[in-house]
């Protein structure tokens, strides 16, 4: 199969036999800016199918984040639906998890609280909620570090325990919102290495990912698929499916390709 084959837009093909764990259907949604409205989401649709991580990408402002947020239940679009594996989302779900650009983290909290706290509603008890937020810890490489505070953690340190907090109520879905964005380059680079190790180990149980991102070379290098949007108001222009083994070489020719194909679709 030559490069140009392989850069075919996604069909049903990928779906054979699957039913999505998360489908959004005909999602449009506006915000009221100085009294006025401004469409931001313009029936936007796509699915994620089990095993798959598929990244969102489009220009700054184009609606992404709020993609996301109606996708995680907390934010209700003015028309179209969200549905996790077969589910209607009216709020937010045990079944998905978010990371956030800025780690959201509660800084007088420590690294084993702010994971601790994704159990409050489990039902486990103070020391199972604890073992397991320890154990989730060591997972994403903290180990020795559960009592530091957020401040005293460096950028990728407390990215680290955002995606433990996300990852620790074992959720179905993982949304991950430019989790790489606010790092230095080169320990984004490493930490996209080792998320993609983690989530391709046996410990993690996720069923699918969504990732947005602005980011082509991101996205071609950790997605299985990737969803471009337009402008605001967004709607998906294309949906592409990168059909490259995984570790993927940048300097590759084929990974060049991809890149230059979606950088064409978002100018
Ligand atoms: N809660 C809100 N109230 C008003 N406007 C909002 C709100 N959230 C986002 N917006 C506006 O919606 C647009 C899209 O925002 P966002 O989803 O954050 O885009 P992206 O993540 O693609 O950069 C922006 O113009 C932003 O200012
Ligand atoms: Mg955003």
């Amino acid at each position: 199969m030559t490069a140009a084959t392989r850069l075919q837009p996604s069909d049903s093909s990928t779906a054979v036999g699957n039913l999505p764990v998360v489908a959004v259907n005909g999602v449009s949604h506006s915000f009221s800016h100085k009294k006025s409205l401004v469409q931001v989401l313009n029936d936007f649709s796509f699915e994620v199918y089990p095993k798959e991580f598929v990244a969102l990408i489009g220009p700054s402002g184009s609606g992404k984040s709020t993609l996301l947020r109606i996708v995680s239940g907390l934010i209700k679009p003015d028309k179209g639906e969200v549905y996790i594996e077969g589910r209607r989302v009216d709020g937010p779900s045990p079944k998905v998890s978010m990371v956030f650009q800025t780690f959201a983290l509660l800084p007088w909290f420590s690294a084993l609280e702010n994971v601790e706290m994704a159990l409050l509603k489990s039902g486990l008890t103070k020391e199972e909620r604890c073992a397991k937020a320890e154990h989730m810890l060591e997972q994403v490489g903290l180990k020795g570090f559960e009592r530091a505070y957020p401040k005293e953690l460096s950028g990728g340190m407390r990215q680290r325990v955002g995606l433990a907090r996300a990852l620790v109520s074992d959720p179905q879905v993982l949304l991950m919102d430019e989790p790489f964005s606010s790092l230095d380059a080169l320990t984004a680079e490493y930490l996209r290495n080792e998320v993609m190790m983690m989530l391709q180990g046996s410990e993690i149980r996720v069923k699918s990912i969504l990732m947005v991102t602005h980011n082509v070379e991101e996205a071609v290098e950790m997605a299985d698929r990737v969803v471009v949007c337009s402008h605001r108001p967004s709607h998906k222009v294309a949906d592409i499916v990168v059909d490259f083994p995984k570790p993927r070489n940048k300097r590759d020719p084929v990974f060049i390709e991809y890149v230059d194909q979606i950088y064409t679709l978002l100018t």
